[in-house]
């Protein structure tokens, strides 16, 4: 069993998390339940392998090898019920990078590309840093829970958008979208001859009786349309090691994108990427498991007391990712205000809901995949912010 529990000093280690702090809120001191990194050791075996790589001592190029592909389409059939076929597979060092390449790879500056917010912020970064337009069609929150309004997502569609960004499970939002949701998505991009980029740096993060469905695995023609993004590295805690890869069924869709990275210069994984992908993959389902229960717990915890002591704040409950979206909008503060209470009073650094786009003005980001420890402090500094 992994000590879940066990508080790892992790100041120093050039942790954006813990380390970055300075830079991004202007202090140090603050308790940080912001970025998407857990502070947990990824599974001992993948601690295993890359302590043997490095006592080997020598780190030359590195090929990608067959026992690789064969470790992650094992792992998406037996978690995820979908076969994937290792020729399908692309490499990257990172979902950021592999969505500017598919953006790079079929659009042109000024093609219009929607997202739905609030949503991950750099998926606004990384159309308008290609010189594309973001198109919106916000997620509505209704009965506490997100959905997709399907008339305006039509709409947005048919107005001549060439991408739709997926993001499944969807941070902040914390929904696992439903195959009938995901359905009507694929059928509607299908009718209007849409790319999807399905981001699904997340399914592994979904706790019973929720379900990842890849959008890609419900249909062939599905599928051909979809370039889904995926990675060990929010699943096993390795995003320093920057190793994931993308799903592309249609070949001439892989050729397009292989072709764009070779344009920039990318020819490779790095070997810790490589290494710690294969053998997360291969060896960490067990741990996931535990720490999937551990960070429910951590949810039910934070669920519990914002109820009791915080009232005026709602936590929507997310059904999937360790990330915890707060509505904190009927404490009537601007977001300045709501960042500045929470930074100076409250001394903890969560990210702040305005980032997500519109829709997420007066929310706030916890991330809960820490020691119960830290989230029993992080909830008290939320109540010494907040609190009346
Ligand atoms: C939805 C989503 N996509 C992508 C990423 C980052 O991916 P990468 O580190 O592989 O570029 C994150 C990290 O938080 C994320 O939440």
């Amino acid at each position: 069993m992994m000590n879940f529990d066990e508080n790892i000093d992790r100041k120093n280690t050039r942790s954006l998390k813990w380390d970055g702090m300075k830079n991004l809120f202007g202090r140090e001191d603050l308790l940080p339940m912001w970025v998407a990194d857990m502070d947990f050791r990824p599974p001992k075996e993948v601690i295993a392998a890359l302590k043997e790589r490095v006592d080997h001592g020598i780190f030359g190029y590195t090929i990608v090898t067959e026992s690789l592909s064969e470790a992650i389409c094992d792992w998406t059939s037996t978690r995820h019920n979908w076969n994937v076929k290792p020729e399908w597979l692309l490499y990257s060092p990172g979902v950021i990078p592999s969505i500017h390449t598919v953006i790079q790879a079929f659009t042109e500056p000024g093609d219009k590309i929607l997202v739905q917010s609030p949503v991950y912020t750099p998926f606004f970064h990384m159309i308008e840093r290609n010189s594309r337009e973001v198109v919106n069609s916000p997620l509505i929150l209704k009965n506490g829970r997100y959905v997709i309004d399907f008339d305006d997502f039509e709409k947005k569609l048919r107005d001549g958008v060439k991408i739709f960004i997926l993001s499944s499970p969807h941070n902040p939002a914390g929904r696992v979208w439903e195959k009938e949701e995901l359905t009507t998505i694929a059928e509607l991009c299908k009718k209007y001859d849409v790319l999807i980029a399905s981001d699904e740096i997340h399914a592994d993060l979904v706790p019973a009786p929720y379900k990842h469905v890849p959008i890609a695995s419900l249909d062939e023609s599905f599928a051909d349309i979809t370039i889904t993004f995926m990675a060990p590295t929010k699943t096993f805690n390795l995003a320093g090691v920057q190793a994931s890869f993308m799903v592309v069924p249609n070949k001439s869709r892989r050729s397009k994108i292989a072709a764009i990275q070779a344009s920039d210069g990318f020819s490779m994984l790095n070997t810790f990427g490589a290494i710690a992908m294969e053998a997360a993959y291969r060896h960490g389902s067990a741990w996931l498991d535990q720490a999937l229960n551990y960070i429910q717990t951590n949810i039910e915890y934070v669920k519990k007391e914002v109820g009791t002591h915080l009232p005026d704040l709602k936590v929507i409950d997310p059904e999937g990712t360790y990330l915890i979206w707060i509505d904190c909008r009927k404490l009537g503060l601007s977001d300045a205000e709501l960042k500045k209470r929470i930074l100076e009073k409250g001394e903890l650094a969560l990210n702040f809901g305005h980032a997500y786009g519109p829709g997420g003005e007066g929310f706030v980001r916890m991330n809960v995949a820490c020691p119960k420890a830290t989230v029993i402090e992080g909830v008290k500094r939320l109540r010494m912010a907040l609190g009346e």
